[in-house]
Parts: C-alpha cells; structure tokens; sequence
C-alpha cells in the first residue's frame, strides 16, 4: 500500500472526525457557558428592576423574555449534548464573551456588577444598556455567519438550534435601545464598539484556539442550573 493511499484510509479519517467532533464540543462549550451566564444574569436584573421601577411593566416584561429566551437556548444546547452522550467541557470566565467584555467596560467582573448596585447608579445602568445591546448586536452577526457556513449547515440539529437563536436574537436590542432613547442616552459609541472588537476577535483567535489544543481540558461533571 503507498503511502498515499495509507493517508486516505480509516485510520486518518477517524482522526479527522475525531478532531472536528472536538471543534463542535469545543465551540458549543463556549456558547452554552454564555447562554448560561447570560440567563441567570437577566433574571437577577428584572428582580432589581421590580424593586426599583415596579412601574415599567413593559419595560420589565421585555427584560423578562430576554431572560427566558436565553434559558431556552440554553436549554436547547443542553439536549444537544445529552444527545450526544458527551458533557461540555470546563469554560471559565476567561474565554466567556459576557464575562469579557462586563470587565473592559466596568472593570469588574460579572459577578461583581450586581444589578442592584448597577441600578443605584443611573450612569451605571445606562452603560449596562449598552453593553447588552453590543453584546445581542454582535450574537446577531455571529449567528448570520454560523447559519451561513458548511459547518453548521452540515449539521442539520445545531443549524435547526442556530435559527431559533436567529429568530429570537433581533428583539434581545431594543429594551435596552428604547430605555437608553427615553432618558435621552447615546447608543453605544465608537471606543464600546472597539472594545466589543477587541473581545470578539481575541476569543475567536486566541482563547478559543488554546481551548482547542488544550487536551487536558476536562468536560463538566453536571449541566449548570
Ligand atoms: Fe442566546
Ligand atoms: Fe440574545
């Protein structure tokens, strides 16, 4: 046999397939933890806003459903691993696009922006408007390119979970657009693009690849609550 037609064979093959399989757990690992992070987030918001502007139902309500449509993706991507038979693997703060970019723009991280605190202070809640809605801006742009690869498309269970995310992720903006609007606020400017910029790309060239070669990196013993 020469050693072309060795490298064409099963052995190769199954390697190939096991590194792609890798890349789809690899990449699905990073946007559950976000999904996550994101959901339980939104829902200790519309508590702060309750207390605080019990009076802004419609407001209140948008937040709300934000929060429950992230809990469904969540969910979503879930199933798609226990259809798989394969847990996520371990992604920490450092390679979470919510974690990143709550530290760029507040010097904190996820945790330590309590949105009680954050609503003490208009100012503070103001950025926070803005962040989410940079963050729903770029998951928007992010999904139009996952549902428009042959990576994705290949998959018909992730490109069926993508449009769900596609349909939903248009109305994530505009609460926050539309408060910012009615208190007389700027939409994001120019250096909170940058920075949204900045965090993107230096997960999806950096973080992301390490992530990727890192074989040690253990999977989850349990799915996150
Ligand atoms: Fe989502
Ligand atoms: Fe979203």
């Amino acid at each position: 046999m020469t050693t072309e037609k060795l490298a064409e064979g099963p052995p190769m093959r199954a390697i190939f397939n096991v590194l792609i399989e890798r890349f789809y757990d690899i990449f699905m690992s990073v946007y559950i933890y976000n999904e996550h992070r994101g959901y339980l987030y939104l829902d200790t918001l519309v508590t702060a806003l309750e207390q605080k502007y019990p009076e802004e139902t419609g407001f209140i309500a948008a937040v709300r459903k934000h929060g429950n449509d992230e809990h469904v993706h969540y969910k979503m991507f879930r199933r798609w691993f226990e259809n798989r038979g394969r847990m996520p693997f371990v992604v920490t703060e450092t390679s979470g696009y919510c974690d990143q970019i709550v530290k760029v723009f507040f010097r904190k991280t996820l945790t330590e922006i309590d949105p009680q605190v954050v609503l003490a202070d208009d100012e503070m809640f103001f950025k926070l408007c803005r962040l989410i809605m940079i963050t729903e801006m770029r998951a928007l742009k992010q999904v139009d390119i996952l549902l428009a690869s042959r990576l994705i498309k290949s998959k018909p269970a992730l490109y069926k979970m993508f449009q769900v995310v596609r349909r939903d992720e248009p109305s994530h903006c505009y609460p926050y657009r539309d408060w910012l609007a009615k208190h007389g606020q700027n939409l994001p400017s120019r250096s909170e693009s940058l920075a949204d910029f900045y965090t993107h790309y230096s997960l999806i060239f950096f973080k992301i690849p390490l992530l990727y070669l890192n074989f040690r990196l253990k999977r989850t013993q349990h799915f996150l609550a």
